[in-house]
C-alpha cells in the first residue's frame, strides 16, 4: 500500500485566483445574497414546488399552478420561483416553470439534503452571533439551540428537528467510512478497542458485525452514553457492547483497563490544538503495549473535489458559533503537528475513504 504518496499527489485548492473580473464578481453577488437564496432553495422544496415541477416533468407548471399545488398566493410562488431561477434550481421557458439539475439534486440527493437541513436546523439562526463568537472564543449561537456551553452536553436532548439533522448529517458522512476502514482496524485481530467519543455506536456494532470475538467500548459524555443505550439495544447489542462515562478534557482519564485499538472517528475537530495535544497524550494510558490510536477525520486539504474543500472550511463556523467557540475542520498538518507534540508517529496514511475523510494510525514514539 502507498497511501502516503497517493496523498501527496491531492491538489491544495484556493491557493490560484485566476477568475476573470466578470467571474469574480459574478461570485460576489452570489455569496452577498447567500442567505435569501438558501432561505427561498428551502422553502421552494419544503413547500413541495421543486417536487411538483419534477413531476410535471417536460410540461412545466406556471406560477398561479405551483401556487395552488403549495397552497400559497401566486405572490409567494411567483417570487419564490423567480428566485429559483437566479439559483437555477428551476428553468422558465415563456410563461412555464421547469425543474433544473441543481433542483433535481435538492430534490433526490441525499448529501444535499442533510447539508441543507444541517445548516438551516442546526446554523442559521445561530450564525447571527458568529462576530460575538470570534470576538469571544465562545460558541454564542448555541443558545438559539439550549442552554449548554457546548454542544456536546446537549446534543442527545436537542429539540427537534435540530436533532435529526444533527445527527443525519454526523451520520451520513462518518456511517460510509467504517466498514471501509474495518479491515485496517481490526488487522491485527485486537482483543479491545475503546471508541473515544463513540456518540450513538455506530462504529461499535460496525467493529462487533466484522469480528464476533472483539470487545468494544464506547468511552463518551454521560448524556450521549444514555442516547446510545436505547441505540444498541434496538440493534441488540446492549449486552455485547460496553459504555464508559469520560471526559477527555479532565486532568487524568480512567480507562476500564487496556485496548489494542483507540479509534477517534470525527471526533479531535470538536477540539482546539491545545486540547488536541492533551487528549493524545492522556489517552495513551488506555493503550496496551504495541497497540495502535487511529484518527479518522475529514482535512479540507485532503480531499479530492474543490466543492469537499468548501463544505469542510465552512462547517469549521459551526463549530465556532455553536459547538464549543474553539474547533474547527483541520488542515493535516495541523494534525500532525499535534500528533508530533503528543509523542506519537504515524505509521499509515489513508486518504479518500467515503465522501471525504482520511485515516491515520499512530504508535507510541519508541
Ligand atoms: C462529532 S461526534 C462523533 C461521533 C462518532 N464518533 C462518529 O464518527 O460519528 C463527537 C462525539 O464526541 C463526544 N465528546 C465531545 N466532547 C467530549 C468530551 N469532552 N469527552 C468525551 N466525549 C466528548 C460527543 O459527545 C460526541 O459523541
Amino acid at each position: 500500500m502507498n497511501e502516503k504518496a497517493e496523498a501527496s499527489q491531492l491538489p491544495v485548492f484556493f491557493e490560484n485566483d485566476e477568475l476573470s473580473a466578470l467571474e469574480a464578481i459574478t461570485e460576489a453577488q452570489k455569496i452577498a445574497f447567500g442567505p435569501v437564496v438558501f432561505q427561498a432553495v428551502r422553502l421552494l422544496r419544503d413547500k413541495g414546488i421543486l417536487k411538483a415541477l419534477a413531476d410535471a416533468k417536460t410540461v412545466g407548471l406556471t406560477d398561479a399552478e405551483a401556487a395552488k399545488i403549495a397552497g400559497i398566493s401566486e405572490y409567494g410562488a411567483r417570487v419564490l420561483l423567480e428566485s429559483g431561477l437566479g439559483a437555477k434550481v428551476c428553468l422558465r421557458r415563456e410563461d412555464k416553470y421547469f425543474i433544473s439539475k441543481i433542483g433535481l439534486f435538492f430534490l433526490n440527493d441525499r448529501m444535499t439534503k442533510v447539508n441543507l437541513d444541517f445548516v438551516q436546523d442546526i446554523c442559521y439562526k445561530a450564525m447571527w452571533h458568529l462576530e460575538e463568537a470570534i470576538d469571544q472564543g465562545k460558541p454564542a449561537g448555541l443558545k438559539e439551540l439550549g442552554p449548554w456551553d457546548t454542544i456536546y452536553q446537549g446534543l442527545s436532548i436537542l429539540p427537534e428537528p435540530a436533532f435529526s439533522s444533527w445527527f443525519n448529517f454526523d451520520h451520513f458522512y462518518s456511517d460510509q467510512v467504517f466498514t471501509k476502514i474495518m479491515p485496517i482496524i481490526l488487522e491485527g485481530r485486537p482483543e479491545n478497542v475503546f471508541d473515544i467519543g463513540g456518540n450513538t455506536g455506530k462504529f461499535a456494532i460496525a467493529c462487533c458485525d466484522a469480528d464476533p470475538e472483539v470487545n468494544v467500548t464506547i468511552c463518551d459524555l454521560e448524556v450521549q452514553l444514555n442516547h446510545a443505550e436505547d441505540y444498541l439495544s434496538k440493534k441488540g447489542y446492549s449486552g455485547r457492547i460496553k459504555r464508559h462515562q469520560m471526559n477527555v478534557l479532565d486532568k487524568h482519564l480512567d480507562f476500564p483497563g487496556k485496548a489494542d485499538v483507540i479509534m477517534m472517528s470525527q471526533f479531535l475537530d470538536c477540539f482546539s490544538e491545545e486540547e488536541i495535544v492533551h487528549i493524545l497524550k492522556s489517552v495513551q494510558s488506555g493503550l496496551g503495549e504495541g497497540g495502535s490510536i487511529f484518527i479518522l477525520e475529514t482535512y479540507w486539504d485532503r480531499q479530492r473535489f474543490e466543492i469537499s474543500a468548501f463544505c469542510l472550511q465552512q462547517t469549521s463556523l459551526y463549530f465556532t458559533a455553536i459547538a464549543n467557540g474553539n474547533s474547527k475542520m483541520y488542515h493535516s498538518e495541523q494534525m500532525k503537528k499535534c500528533i508530533d507534540a503528543a509523542g506519537l508517529v504515524i505509521d499509515l496514511e489513508m486518504d479518500q475513504l467515503g465522501i471525504s475523510h482520511t485515516l491515520f494510525r499512530c504508535k507510541k514514539k519508541v
